[in-house]
């Protein structure tokens, strides 16, 4: 299982500090579970000092650039996060394709960039809600999946659009349709995200194709970030 925090542009470095410092064992009671945090880049040193030395929870960056450096103003380098003991970093997020102009060809070349330099990368994919109601989501899943590179270091996070941010989670046999699809077109682990809680953890990670969870806005607040670990850890009885 493999639960990622995904902070968007919440927490400056001071909050970022105090929170990892607050998690930094939680590894140990969440057995089997690795755990990310995607902090701002501006944050992420802090992020790294904060969880010390002997934490296993790793920290990944939002987004990543495809060239190593040159004129690029605003973006940053794989090179220059693994400097700072980062070990990742999310490419493709919905907000970026949808607010930033990012194309399955950007999100496939930062991917690739990303795997190159040695780091880890989440790709998210995920259809909009106008496109699940004209029947188009295996369509625009395979268009974005097929535009990823294949490496043991890439998992994929199924973010369905309308899903994100909006309370409005997919059913678990939806997300679980999702997710065996994208695993026809490319074996490797597959995330759910778009409105996980503490209270919807549990149902979605015991559907067998889903392999764990990329959290917006309930990873912000340490309590209930913790609750989704710990909810991925623990077998469903019942
Ligand atoms: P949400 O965000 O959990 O706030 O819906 C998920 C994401 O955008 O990664």
């Amino acid at each position: 299982m493999l639960i990622a925090g995904n902070w968007k542009m919440f927490k400056g470095p001071h909050e970022a500090r105090t929170f990892a410092t607050q998690i930094r064992h939680l590894p140990e009671r969440a057995t089997g579970t690795e755990i990310v945090l995607c902090p701002p880049y501006v944050a992420l040193q802090a992020t790294v000092q904060g969880l010390g030395e002997g934490s296993d929870v790793r920290v990944y960056a939002q987004n990543v650039h495809w060239e190593l450096d040159g004129a690029f103003t605003g973006e940053i380098s794989a090179p220059m996060l693994a400097e700072l003991g980062v070990k990742g970093a999310i490419v493709g997020h919905s907000e970026r394709r949808q607010l930033f102009g990012e194309t399955d060809e950007t999100v496939g070349r930062r991917a690739e960039a990303a795997l190159e330099a040695g780091i880890a990368v989440i790709a998210c994919v995920g259809e909009t809600e106008g496109e699940r109601e004209a029947e188009q989501t295996e369509a625009v899943l395979r268009r974005q999946v097929e535009a990823l590179p294949r490496h043991e270091r890439l998992v994929i996070a199924y973010e369905p659009v309308w899903a994100i941010g909006t309370g409005q989670t997919a059913t678990p046999d939806m997300a679980q349709e999702a997710h065996a699809f994208i695993k026809s077109l490319h074996p490797t682990r597959v995330l759910y995200g778009g409105s996980v809680k503490p209270e919807n953890a549990r149902v979605l990670l015991a559907q067998p194709d889903i392999d764990g969870a990329l959290v917006g806005g309930a990873s912000l607040d340490a309590v209930s970030f913790e609750a989704i670990c710990l909810a991925g850890a623990e077998p469903v009885v019942g």
